[in-house]
C-alpha cells in the first residue's frame, strides 16, 4: 500500500469519527507489515475526559488483534484541519510504548503531509526502563 492509499484509508475513519462536541474529526490507520490495516477515529463523550483519540483507537485495535510494535509498518493520522493534527500528549506517551521509535508516523490533512516518528514527537521519554 502506498502513502496516498494509507492517507485515504485514514480519511474514511475520520468520516466515521463521533465528534459532536468538538466537530473536529480525526482518523488514523495502522498499517501492518503483513498488509493488514486497522482504522481508528476519535470517539468523544459528554464527560470529555472519556474521549478516545483516533490514533489510540487504531493502535489499540491492532494490539487487540495480536499485532505488536515489530509488526507495524506505519501509522497515519489525518484531519480536515488547516494545521496537521499532531498527536496529543497522552497519545504520544501511548505511541512511545506501542510503536518502534523510528516507525513512520504520517500526518496529513488535505493540503500537506509530514512524516515523523515518536522520537521526534516525544523527547526525554518516560518508559519502562525508568521503572527499574
Ligand atoms: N484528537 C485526536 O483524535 N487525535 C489527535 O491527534 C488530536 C486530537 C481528537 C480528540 C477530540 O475528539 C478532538 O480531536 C478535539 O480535541
Amino acid at each position: 500500500m502506498d502513502q496516498q492509499q494509507l492517507i485515504e484509508l485514514a480519511f474514511t475513519a475520520a468520516d466515521n469519527a463521533y465528534a459532536p462536541y468538538s466537530n473536529y474529526k480525526v482518523g488514523a490507520c495502522v498499517l501492518c507489515k503483513d498488509g493488514n490495516h486497522f482504522l481508528g477515529a476519535n470517539i468523544e463523550n459528554a464527560s470529555f475526559g472519556a474521549t478516545n483519540c483516533a490514533e489510540r483507537s487504531a493502535i489499540f485495535t491492532a494490539y487487540s488483534y495480536g499485532y505488536r510494535k515489530e509488526d507495524i509498518e506505519a501509522l497515519c493520522i489525518v484531519s480536515y484541519g488547516k494545521k496537521l493534527a499532531a498527536p496529543c500528549g497522552i497519545c504520544r506517551q501511548v505511541l512511545c510504548e506501542l510503536l518502534d521509535h523510528k516507525t513512520p508516523i504520517i500526518l496529513s490533512n488535505k493540503e500537506n503531509t509530514l512524516v515523523t516518528n515518536i522520537d521526534e514527537l516525544l523527547p526525554m521519554q518516560f518508559t519502562d526502563e525508568d521503572l527499574g
